[in-house]
């Protein structure tokens, strides 16, 4: 197996599950629950893309409350109480069960591991100590120094400054299938973690590896 200077994930979708918010407060929320979290996501994320190609940057907490204003608005409403809940519960997301033991894992065989997220450094800060993984982690790298989102080119090449690795050198995680196509092409070997069973795009911007999960990084290849 390739011996990687670093092992770095996306963080939301990847470490964190973003569908836990609304989760927590499913009764409050009511029988759109569901819908809600899945217009919150896809909102947040259009945002990121389209305020990042008009050059008007607002960071990823402003983002993710727009985004939830906005979803909430299509689902019927919620109250100002139970927004405030929502956005703090974002704060604190859980981390998915395979994070732990497979960045322990890593650790334990010496890699360097980092997370590149558009999360703000306070949200990231706040993500990884609920998750309890503040030792497991090397670098919490934020694209918020830049004022610009993933997919530009500059967000992966903040891996490169940060942990002065080279990209040919990296193993880069995301569940994201986007996110994915945009490391590859950027020259990490993406691994795509395909949590959810999503068919496969970006046939031209391939990753190295497809798992349904974190653990098949420190598994024995078959
Ligand atoms: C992130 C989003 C894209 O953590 O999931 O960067």
């Amino acid at each position: 197996m390739k011996h990687y200077s670093a092992y770095v994930f996306d963080a939301y979708g990847t470490l964190f599950d973003v569908h836990s918010a609304a989760a927590r407060h499913r009764a409050e929320i009511g029988e759109q629950a569901d819908r809600l979290s899945e217009i919150w996501r896809a909102k947040q994320l259009e945002y990121t893309w389209t305020r990042t190609m008009m050059g008007a940057y607002r960071d990823f907490a402003e983002l993710t409350a727009m985004a939830l204003d906005f979803a909430a608005a299509r689902c019927g409403g919620i109250s100002s109480n139970l927004r405030e809940k929502l956005l703090q519960s974002y704060q604190t997301l859980d981390a998915f069960a395979d994070v732990k033991p497979t960045l322990a894992a890593l650790k334990k065989a010496g890699a360097k591991t980092a997370i590149l997220s558009n999360g703000t450094p306070a949200m990231l800060a706040s993500a990884i100590r609920s998750a309890g993984v503040q030792d497991l982690i090397d670098a919490a790298i934020s694209v918020d120094e830049i004022s610009a989102f993933k997919t530009v080119p500059a967000a992966y090449a903040l891996v490169e400054k940060h942990l002065d690795v080279a990209a040919g050198m990296v193993s880069f995680q995301s569940s994201n299938r986007w996110d994915v196509a945009a490391g590859s092409k950027f020259g990490f070997d993406a691994v795509w973690i395909n949590r959810t069973g999503q068919p496969d795009e970006y046939a031209d911007l391939r990753p190295v590896r497809t798992l349904d999960g974190l653990t098949g990084l420190i598994a024995p290849t078959a």
